[in-house]
């Protein structure tokens, strides 16, 4: 029998539906309780609304899971690439050799940008912050796509190839725009992340090489970032969505959303600590005990949601150690790095409280020792979450939600009347 949970509102009862998800998540169903009761739930950050149905991830942070489409990070980490996984989130399943065929032609045909995108950037200050011009670029990028309005799924297969594709060039002359270097091509031939590194750091004309372990490093970083489910950009590109707004359109939304310091610049804090203990001359040590004052924060240790490790960050520091190791870079910064991790491991402080490193500690860590500028960092990680946010916004429009639309407890003043200028104080 289904399950209903009655609430009692005064002298009305209002029975709601319970709806239980595939890993045991139980949520009752209010559509019907303002309706019945004139009540409105409030929760303010949304921490315990189920927005949507949503097959693509699933998170337990008490135990350290995340899954795409029921598999584990790990095992993606270790057999699968960002691509294979963006195709997976997309398309709800792994791709055959052939559908991996066709999404690698889409992206490869689709990585080059019009010349009339280069106008754009250099009408931008070299100064403009990244993520304003990669917001704005992705909104040109559907001046140049008449089809994605209404398209079928073919149009639509296209235009989330185009957007994964295109994303990583304009990412990549961003750089180049902010170091005033000239902008390199994509060449199709090079798989996504070789492609990327090459349109960011080669010398038009000459002959790029690069570490596997360096390509590997960031494959592997976009990868881990691909889907966090209900986020705060996820969860803004699902609310634009909902108006009908196109890919482009609710894409470069998430892109403002990650852009905020509390979501997606965490990675970015990670590396201004370290540059802080560095300049100031302190210790690995000095540094937590002003920690453990309260004074200041350890950044990327703790998560919201992952009270156990969090599984992505298992995964990148195997990968830190093994890129550093290969490129050998000699960076204080990344020394200090390693000493606050060793000793906030085994300090009770951390261990009592659960905090352990999580995914930007790392990631900043490896983009820092890769040569990727700390003001990239965001960019970065809009690059790997573009796959995401394309299957959460097909996900939402072939389901044809209703166009979000919260409600508010109003706490203004009651009616008032309108005071002519001479009678106001
Ligand atoms: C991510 C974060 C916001 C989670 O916050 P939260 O869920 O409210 O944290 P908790 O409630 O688990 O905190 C529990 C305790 O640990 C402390 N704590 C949490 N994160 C800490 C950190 N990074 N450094 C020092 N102390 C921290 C809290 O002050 C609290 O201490 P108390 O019990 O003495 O009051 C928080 O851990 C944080 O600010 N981390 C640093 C920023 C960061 O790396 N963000 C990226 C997240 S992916």
């Amino acid at each position: 029998m289904a399950r209903v949970v009655t609430l009692n509102v005064g002298e009305k009862s209002v029975e709601m539906p319970v709806t239980e998800g595939t890993e045991g998540e139980l949520g009752f169903d209010i559509t019907k309780l303002r309706a019945e009761t004139g009540y409105v739930t409030y929760d303010p950050a949304l921490g315990n609304t189920g927005a949507c149905k949503s097959a693509i991830t699933f998170i337990d942070g008490d135990k350290g899971y995340l899954r795409h489409r029921g598999i584990p990070i790990e095992q993606l980490a270790e057999k699968s690439d960002f691509i294979e996984v963006a195709y997976l989130l997309i398309f709800g399943k792994l791709p055959t050799a052939d559908e991996r065929k066709k999404f690698s032609q889409r992206l490869g045909a689709n990585a080059a940008l019009d010349p009339a995108f280069k106008k754009v950037f250099e009408s931008f200050p070299h100064d403009a912050a990244p993520m304003a011009a990669l917001s704005a670029m992705i909104n040109t990028a559907s001046c140049f796509d008449s089809t994605v309005a209404d398209g079928d799924d073919e149009q639509f297969a296209e235009a989330a190839a185009r957007l994964i594709s295109k994303t990583r060039t304009i990412g990549a002359y961003i750089y180049r725009m902010t170091n005033k270097l000239p902008y390199v091509e994509p060449d199709p031939k090079l798989p996504y992340v070789a492609n990327f590194l090459r349109m960011m750091f080669s010398t038009p004309g000459t002959q790029y090489e690069v570490h596997k372990e360096v390509t590997d490093a960031l494959d592997l970083i976009f990868l881990l970032h691909a889907d966090h489910e209900q986020n705060c950009s996820t969860s803004t590109v699902r609310m634009v969505g909902s108006s009908k707004a196109n890919l482009y359109a609710s894409c470069a939304a998430g892109v403002c959303a990650l852009w905020g310091p509390l979501h997606g610049g965490a990675n970015v804090e990670v590396l201004e600590m370290l540059d802080v203990i560095h300049k100031g001359g302190m210790t690995a040590e000095q540094y937590l005990e002003q920690v453990k004052e309260k004074k200041v924060l350890l950044y990327g240790f703790g998560h919201r949601v992952y009270k156990n490790f969090d599984p992505r960050a298992k995964i990148l520091k195997e990968s830190s150690d093994k890129v550093l190791a290969k490129i050998g870079v000699k960076d204080p910064l990344l020394d200090i790095a390693r000493k606050l991790e060793a000793l906030a491991l085994k300090d009770s402080y951390f261990v009592d409280r659960k905090l352990y490193p999580n995914v930007d500690f790392y990631s900043g860590i490896i983009m820092k020792a890769i040569g990727i500028p700390v003001n990239m960092f965001t960019v970065l990680f809009a690059i790997g979450r573009m796959p995401g946010w394309i299957a959460q916004w097909k996900e939402q429009r072939d389901e044809n939600v209703r166009i979000a639309r919260p409600r508010q407890i109003y706490t203004g003043p009651t009616k008032s009347d309108y005071l002519p200028v001479e009678k106001r104080k």
